[in-house]
């Protein structure tokens, strides 16, 4: 059945590749995005431009936080999936400008919430990450794992966005999933990540930084994959005292119709590996500035996806070389086109 999604962060890498995806399905998506300067504005535009050839795709340039701008996305729309998508993004940078992270991801996640509570849609889906596991030690992260020790001001605001939407999924009875993304990579990525930091300096001649001296991991999500979770996971809307599969696996609320669930593969791979798949694709040995771990970044992250695959069955798995080929392709487009 084709439904009406709204989709902030529209211009956003994961917003896009969502938006492009709903729309081939047959969706209408109407979306809200700032364009912030966070990185190269031009690349959200481009993306922007692609939305903008699809009959069904509408948006609002404007910001969660301004009420004018949330009133035009979404009055007489009717829309009604949610995914909450537009956040400040990025570890590092919530060291230089924290402000950003309090008003994009808690001023801006309420004014979703108030949003929400006054159009009651279907289903509120809201993007948080698996920085919220933090300092954790236990691996892999489970949803229902306690998450109390943010390591990063990022991990904090999307930490407090999960709690913030639970108050109103519990007061105002509107069903809420969280997902947690892991670190997802693919076309059109974040120019902030690092494979794209990585195909950019190396075909350029230039050293990559490592940080974690190479000794961190990460479960890499491919970005198709992750849009397949968010699809699949639209219908498995939360439903107050029914949760799923064994007892203790879901993160399901006592007291409200809230979950929050983990998309990723929960297969790490070493950064040294992520980047000999880069050298292999690319067929470039990379000179490497090896660095320190940075402050914020924590040294593994492992998803538990045993939830996701309870919710919606098995989720499709990108080989890391064919999801790196993928991207060394379109960069080539993208760098010829500009
Ligand atoms: N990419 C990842 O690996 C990853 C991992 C974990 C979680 N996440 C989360 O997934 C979501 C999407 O991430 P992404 O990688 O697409 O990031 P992105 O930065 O590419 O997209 C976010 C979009 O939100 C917009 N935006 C920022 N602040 C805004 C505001 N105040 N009002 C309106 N629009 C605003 C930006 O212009 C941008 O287009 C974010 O919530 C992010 O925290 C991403």
């Amino acid at each position: 059945m084709a439904l009406k999604y709204f989709v902030t962060g529209v211009a956003g890498f994961i917003g896009f590749h969502l938006a492009c995806r709903l729309l081939a399905d047959g969706h209408v998506v109407r979306g809200l995005d700032a364009v912030t300067e966070y990185y190269d504005p031009a690349l959200k535009e481009a993306r922007l431009a692609v939305l903008d050839q699809h009959p069904n795709f509408s948006w609002v340039r404007g910001r969660l936080e301004d009420p004018a701008a949330m009133a035009e996305a979404l009055d007489g729309h009717d829309l009604d999936v949610w995914v909450h998508l537009a956040a400040q993004a990025g570890v590092r940078y919530s060291l230089e400008n924290p402000e950003s992270y309090i008003s994009a991801n808690l001023v801006g996640t309420q004014a979703i919430l108030e949003a929400a509570r006054a159009r009651s849609p279907r289903h509120l889906m809201i993007a948080s990450t698996s920085s919220v596991y933090g300092g954790n030690q236990k691996v892999p992260f489970s949803e229902t794992d306690p998450a109390h020790f943010p390591v990063s001001l990022y991990a904090a605001t999307k930490k407090s966005g999960e709690a913030l939407s639970h108050s109103y999924a519990h007061l105002f009875d509107i069903p809420t999933t969280c997902f947690r993304f892991f670190t997802v990579y693919g076309p059109w990525g974040r120019p902030d990540m690092a494979l794209f930091k990585f195909v950019e300096r190396i075909e350029r001649d230039e050293p990559i930084d490592v940080y974690g001296e190479g000794r961190m991991s990460r479960d890499f999500t491919y970005v198709d994959d992750l849009v397949e979770g968010i699809v699949d996971l639209a219908s498995c809307v939360p439903e107050s005292g029914k949760p799923v599969g064994p007892e203790g696996l879901d993160s399901l609320s006592p007291v409200a119709p809230w979950r929050v669930v983990n998309i990723a593969g929960g297969s790490p791979t070493g950064l040294m590996a992520f980047i000999e798949a880069v050298e292999r694709v690319t067929g470039k040995v990379a000179r490497k500035n090896m660095l320190p771990m940075q402050p914020g970044d924590v040294a593994m992250t492992m998803a538990d996806p045993t939830l996701l695959r309870e919710l919606v069955g098995a989720v499709p798995e990108t080989s890391l070389e064919d999801g790196v080929r993928a991207f060394v392709e379109w960069y080539a487009d993208y760098r010829r086109s500009r």
